[in-house]
């Protein structure tokens, strides 16, 4: 069974100038497997960023069914729909989000106070998270005190304390140069790989891309 399995997935949102409804999906039909990892590109305004919230469940589809891990996504109420957010995705944005008030330590386990019962081993887990992607000298520092990259793989960390099913990334490598940008899909990778984790990247850097086991571009509001 696949993970995820979207089928005739369409969003329309509304101009809000004219009112008029302008389609961005137009019946995607996607399936992928647990441990894939995949690539989603397409220009700018095409629907990426919103094909990603409809699967980490931040956002509707208007029609169109998903499943995930066996589950169908319209059959949750909101608290059930938030319970999938925070035990099963992990998510990571083109700006890091970290708290600025928080320590690195201490934004890395965040995800877990959305758990009815945060893990015993939460702390270590982190610091061994941390000790992966070369940043457990950097536990206690603040997110100004560190460096693009650094606080890339800070939010990376976050998002898999929890011990998701899925990583949704969207442009996690938007922000930084193109050596930076290697590096992180480098880590993106390896982590993914010895975990199991289930990667959907959005990217508008192709040599990334091509790094996913597969690149699905969406044009004209379906994927291709
Ligand atoms: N809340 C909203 N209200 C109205 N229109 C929206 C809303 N969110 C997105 N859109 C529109 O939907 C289209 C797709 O947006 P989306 O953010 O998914 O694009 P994208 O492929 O991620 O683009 P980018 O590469 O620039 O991030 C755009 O035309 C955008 O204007
Ligand atoms: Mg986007």
């Amino acid at each position: 069974m696949p993970l995820i399995q979207l089928t005739n997935v369409s969003k329309s949102y509304t101009d809000p100038g004219s009112g008029a409804q302008v389609p961005v999906l137009r019946g995607v039909n996607l399936s992928i497997e647990a441990g894939e990892s995949v690539a989603i590109v397409g220009p700018s305004g095409c629907g990426k960023s919103t094909l990603l919230n409809i699967l980490g469940t931040l956002d509707l589809p208007d029609a169109g069914e998903i499943l995930f891990d066996g589950e169908a996504l319209a059959s949750l109420k909101p608290a059930g729909l938030a319970a999938v957010r925070s035990q099963k995705i992990g998510f990571i944005f083109q700006l890091h989000h970290l708290m600025p008030q928080c320590s690195v330590l201490e934004n890395v386990l965040l995800p877990t106070l959305a758990l009815k019962s945060p893990p015993k081993d939460a702390v270590q887990r982190a610091e061994a998270l941390l000790e992966q992607v070369g940043l457990k000298d950097r536990m206690d520092w603040k997110p100004a005190q560190l460096s693009g990259g650094e606080r890339q793989r800070v939010a990376f960390v976050r998002a898999l304390i929890n011990q998701p099913r899925l990583i949704l990334a969207d442009e996690p490598t938007g922000a930084l140069d193109e050596t930076n940008a290697a590096a992180l899909t480098d880590l993106l990778l390896t982590l993914q790989k010895s975990s199991g984790v289930t990667l959907v990247m959005v990217t508008h850097h192709r040599a990334q891309a091509d790094r996913m086991g597969r690149v699905l571009t969406i044009h004209e509001g379906v994927l291709q």
